[in-house]
């Protein structure tokens, strides 16, 4: 939205409409004084502001992800990229998927909000980390394959894999959708305005997605362990069921950051409103 767009005049009532309407002057693009008509809709207010969510997000990211850690180096024998130990491998997927691809993903998306700096910069951060997101999912699945391939495992048959490579696949067409509307802006400003909210509609399933899959992950790899010596109650099994309750508060914790409306910039640009999608601006 060109910043002149943010310079309101008083507000005026519209007849058909119990919500207020506004008569705004911009100095761009519509001539240099061409009233805009816009319906404000009541923006979304939850009663809390977004410091605390965002601080809760990066806590139970750090904190999730050191759970994570503790369960496959306690319980699990360590970790590994590399060797000629295919479990040890196998812990590097839980640690890559949260750590690497949920948590630097939630990261990404909250960029617009937690970042200070003109709109093309924070384009740039939140593309790049959504890019390092994907890839070290890749890497991430990459350790649940040679897991497989090296313990002559069938591949891809459970509910959980088909979701992954759902999830991935979808990250995929975002990102590349999202690079063209509006990093390389190769389509008509219309069309970008059309895209922006089935970008954030898509961005937020496929996010929710990530997180249905990693408790997916959790329960299967629990399960594989009950049905073997590992008792019902044991410490392991509840110590994994709480890190992946934990993983759903923190997909709750960072929904609830992107609803909630960013504390507005000096510079008149505000990350987007989902109650307010009249005011979505792409340039
Ligand atoms: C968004 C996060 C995740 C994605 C996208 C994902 C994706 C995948 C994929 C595609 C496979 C199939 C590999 C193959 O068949 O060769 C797989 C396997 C596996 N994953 Fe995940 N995973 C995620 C998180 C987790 C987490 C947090 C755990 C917890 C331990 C986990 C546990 C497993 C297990 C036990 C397997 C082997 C059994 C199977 O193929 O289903 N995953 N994962
Ligand atoms: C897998 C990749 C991606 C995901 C999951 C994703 C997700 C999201 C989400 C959830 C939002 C809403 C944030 C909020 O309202 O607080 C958003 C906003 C946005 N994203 Fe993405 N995104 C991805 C890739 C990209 C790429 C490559 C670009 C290119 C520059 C991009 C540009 C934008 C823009 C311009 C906004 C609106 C920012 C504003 O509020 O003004 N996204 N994205």
């Amino acid at each position: 939205m060109p910043r002149a767009l943010h310079s309101r005049s008083p507000a005026v009532s519209d007849p058909h409409s119990d919500l207020p309407t506004v008569v705004r002057r911009s100095s761009s693009g519509l001539g240099p004084s061409a009233p805009v008509l816009q319906v404000r809709r009541p923006m979304a207010s939850y009663g809390v502001s977004f410091a605390p969510v965002a601080t809760a997000v990066h806590v139970l990211g750090v904190l999730v992800l050191a759970l994570i850690l503790y369960w496959v180096i306690a319980f699990r024998g360590g970790v590994t990229l590399w060797g000629s130990a295919p479990a040890l491998i196998f812990n590097a997927h839980p640690v890559i998927m949260f750590g690497g691809f949920i948590f630097v993903s939630s990261e990404a998306i909250l960029v617009y909000k937690t970042l200070s700096g003109t709109k093309r910069s924070k384009k740039l951060v939140h593309m790049s980390l959504q890019a390092i997101a994907f890839l070290l999912a890749l890497v991430g699945i990459w350790a649940a394959l040679k897991f497989h391939l090296d313990s002559n495992i069938d591949n891809f048959y459970s509910l959980h894999s088909w979701l992954g490579i759902f999830t991935v696949v979808l990250f995929f067409i975002q990102w590349i959708a999202g690079f063209f509307s509006f990093w390389t802006q190769s389509v008509a400003g219309s069309t970008r305005a059309a895209v922006l909210p089935w970008h954030v509609f898509f961005g937020i399933g496929a996010y929710v997605l990530a997180v249905a899959t990693a408790v997916l992950g959790f329960l299967e790899k629990i399960t594989f362990l009950q049905s073997g010596s590992l008792g019902h109650y044991a410490s392991e099994a509840m110590f994994v069921n709480t890190v992946a309750l934990l993983v759903v508060v923190f997909g709750f914790v960072t929904v609830l950051a992107i609803l909630i409306p960013a504390p507005k910039e000096e510079d008149g640009y505000q990350a987007i409103e989902m109650g307010d999608l009249l005011h979505f601006s792409m340039a």
